[in-house]
């Protein structure tokens, strides 16, 4: 299937109206874990309105990507109850295990990005690796859990 159809096809269960953009970008962003420059456009086009409101859009949220997806993507809650937890360890552990940075945009390999509160506090803190949500995290079960992602 052409990736192109399918961004065609997710387009075609929404009303082109400006208040189903954002659940539109959501569904794409689920089928591709990013949107691409030319699902972007193909978006703008769809419902109308400038490219630059769709990235506007898209980059407002946390969970929406607009650029191509590392290998190993990492994200972990830097919330306030998530950050009592022990987040900053979780991704100190990270950083160390991959000699990445938090933030570096140009790894291929692995990008480690921090995300606001989900609203799942209770069963923080949270990790998300390439969309897998890993709950009650410590900084000690980092490896067991990214070893087993190669
Ligand atoms: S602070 Fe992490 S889920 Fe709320």
């Amino acid at each position: 299937m052409q990736k192109s159809s399918t961004t065609s096809k997710i387009l075609l269960d929404f009303d082109p109206e400006a208040a189903n953009l954002l659940p539109a970008l959501k569904k794409i962003n689920v089928a591709f874990r990013y949107i691409s420059e030319v699902d972007a456009e193909k978006v703008a086009e769809y419902f109308e309105l400038p490219l630059a409101k769709v990235y506007e859009t898209a980059s407002f949220y946390d969970l929406l990507e607009t650029k191509k997806p590392a290998i190993l993507e990492i994200e972990v809650c830097s919330g306030g109850d998530c950050t009592l937890g022990e987040s900053a360890g979780i991704i100190k552990e990270i950083e160390n295990r991959y000699r990445i940075k938090t933030g570096d945009e140009f790894n291929p390999k692995v990008r480690l990005k921090k995300i606001s509160c989900l609203g799942r506090c209770s069963e923080g803190p949270i990790m998300i690796v390439n969309g897998k949500v890993y709950e009650k995290m410590t900084a000690s079960g980092v490896h067991k859990i990214l070893g087993e992602w190669g």
